[in-house]
């Protein structure tokens, strides 16, 4: 066929996937603005959802995993569990506490500390480069951060090789920093519903 019967012919199977195209915008738009679809965390979710999700989470985790540059030493385990109460436990929970709003999340804050199928505890169960991918990128459109621009490297493979390894017996220390925050925890909870309010709340 020569150019100058290329051309109109092409601008019809372009007009041709427009109309062909409108009703199924048009359907998806209508469904979107009126069909209800899930945006509460408590709504239901569309089916195969999480499935869907985490083909292209798993696929890019995949082509970027990391080899880990520490070892799970008492030094960095510890270490991790300094960060872990810092930065994590207000959503993740500790072995002593669960998290009073991750499980009202969605997608829920996974439990880290909580024993599930075949003695797995939270993700023991995957590598600690797979959980520091998720540490340091965060997880788009779920409550998980990005924490690359809040811990430093060895912060973040320290808290994953902590995690990795929550079906272990944890080292007296360990124990100790979650003993410890939980109970600071306490304090300022209780300190808090003890404090009136010193002025009016200004509502203005
Ligand atoms: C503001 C809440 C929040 C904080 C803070 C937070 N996370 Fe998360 N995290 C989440 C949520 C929500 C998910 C679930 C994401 C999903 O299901 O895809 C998650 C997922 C994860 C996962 C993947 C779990 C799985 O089932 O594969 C890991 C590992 C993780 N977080 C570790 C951490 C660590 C370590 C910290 C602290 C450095 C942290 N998170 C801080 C909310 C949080």
């Amino acid at each position: 066929m020569d150019e100058s019967r290329r051309k109109p012919v092409v601008a019809i199977i372009v007009i041709a996937g427009f109309l062909a195209a409108f009703p199924f915008t048009a359907a998806a738009f209508v469904y979107l603005r009126y069909g209800d679809p899930p945006v509460a965390t408590a709504d239901k979710p569309f089916p195969y959802e999480e499935t869907i999700v985490h083909i292209p989470l798993n696929a890019r985790i995949d082509r970027q995993l990391a080899t880990a540059p520490l070892n799970p030493t008492s030094d960095n385990l510890v270490a991790g569990a300094h960060v872990y109460v810092a930065h994590c436990a207000v959503c993740h929970g500790t072995p002593l506490q669960n998290s009073s709003f991750g499980q009202w999340e969605y997608p829920i804050a996974t439990r880290l500390w909580t024993k599930h199928a075949n003695g797995i505890v939270g993700v023991s169960d995957g590598p600690s480069n797979v959980s520091y991918w998720k540490i340091k990128n965060g997880i788009r459109l779920t409550g998980m951060p990005s924490f690359q621009h809040i811990l430093t490297e060895p912060e973040m493979w320290q808290v994953s090789l902590l995690i990795a390894q929550a079906d272990k017996q944890q080292l007296p220390d360990v124990t100790e920093t979650f003993v410890r925050a939980n109970s600071l925890r306490s304090q300022s909870e209780s300190e808090q519903m003890q404090q009136s309010p010193k002025s009016p709340v200004n509502t203005k």
